[in-house]
């Protein structure tokens, strides 16, 4: 089992990920309760997702809850366990139509019964051998959590043989994390804030990061196109001299 790889053009532009910051800020400067507010982002996905299609980008992978987000009230974990449920019967239709094949990834136990079986409906109904975009939504997932996960998994495999000690490298280490794609192009940060807050650490190595202030539920179409065009320019070296 592989996952997508990046041919090492310096201009490719075929791995996306987005840290989807602002639902918060949005919803109190729209006076509406903060679930309004993750409702409103979860539209803006859709959005998107249609870009990305279009302009033949070939994963999607979109921060939608951090480890770190479980230390939020517990109305709030709620209203989002039921907007995941909700957005998954809304969306894979449509998501079905496009092509677009589903990817959960993250410590998903944590979500209870509920949100796995619906998320793993959702990942049966979309699973594609050749889809128009593969989407990869990160859900109680931690990048350091995952660090650590991975070199557990992979010292039981060399205590049990499976794999030899001097086999361990980059594409080995990524083919084991939970992180269904091994290296992103472009990270994109919407709410202003300049950090990844535990986001993938291994596969942005080498990504670009831009970090727009505008919050995610009034990021359009239109803004995302932009960070596209100014990924266009430039020039990612990858330590070369050029
Ligand atoms: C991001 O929006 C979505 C999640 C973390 C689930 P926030 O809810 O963090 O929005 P702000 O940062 O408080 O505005
Ligand atoms: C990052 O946003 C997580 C998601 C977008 C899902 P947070 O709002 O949780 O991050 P911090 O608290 O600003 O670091
Ligand atoms: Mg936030």
């Amino acid at each position: 089992m592989g996952h997508p790889k990046i041919d090492n053009q310096l201009t490719s532009l075929n791995n996306v990920a987005i840290i989807m910051d602002g639902n918060g800020r949005w919803a109190k400067a729209n006076k509406l309760k903060i679930t309004q507010g993750h409702a409103k982002g979860v539209g803006v996905v859709k959005d998107i997702v249609e870009e990305c299609i279009a302009q033949k980008i070939n994963t999607l992978t979109i921060y939608a809850f951090s480890s770190e987000n479980w230390s939020r009230p517990k109305s709030e974990i709620n209203g989002i366990k039921t907007l995941i449920i909700k957005a998954i019967s809304d969306q894979v239709p449509e998501l079905v139509e496009q092509g677009v094949k589903l990817n959960f990834f993250g410590n998903l136990e944590d979500f209870g019964p509920n949100v796995i079986n619906k998320i793993s409906l959702a990942e049966d109904a979309t699973s594609l051998e050749n889809p128009s975009l593969q989407l990869n939504v990160a859900l109680g997932y931690g990048g350091r959590k995952d660090i650590i996960q991975t070199t557990k998994l992979l010292a039981e495999k060399v205590k049990d043989g499976k794999i030899s000690l001097k086999d361990i490298n980059e594409d080995i280490f990524a083919e084991f994390s939970v992180v269904p794609i091994d290296n992103i192009d472009l990270v994109i940060r919407t709410g202003g804030d300049k950090r990844l807050s535990n986001f993938l650490l291994f596969q942005i190595a080498y990504a670009e990061i831009m970090f727009i202030d505008k919050l995610w539920p009034d990021f359009t179409k239109q803004d995302f196109i932009s960070c596209l065009e100014s990924f266009k320019n430039v020039e990612r070296r990858f330590g070369k001299r050029i």
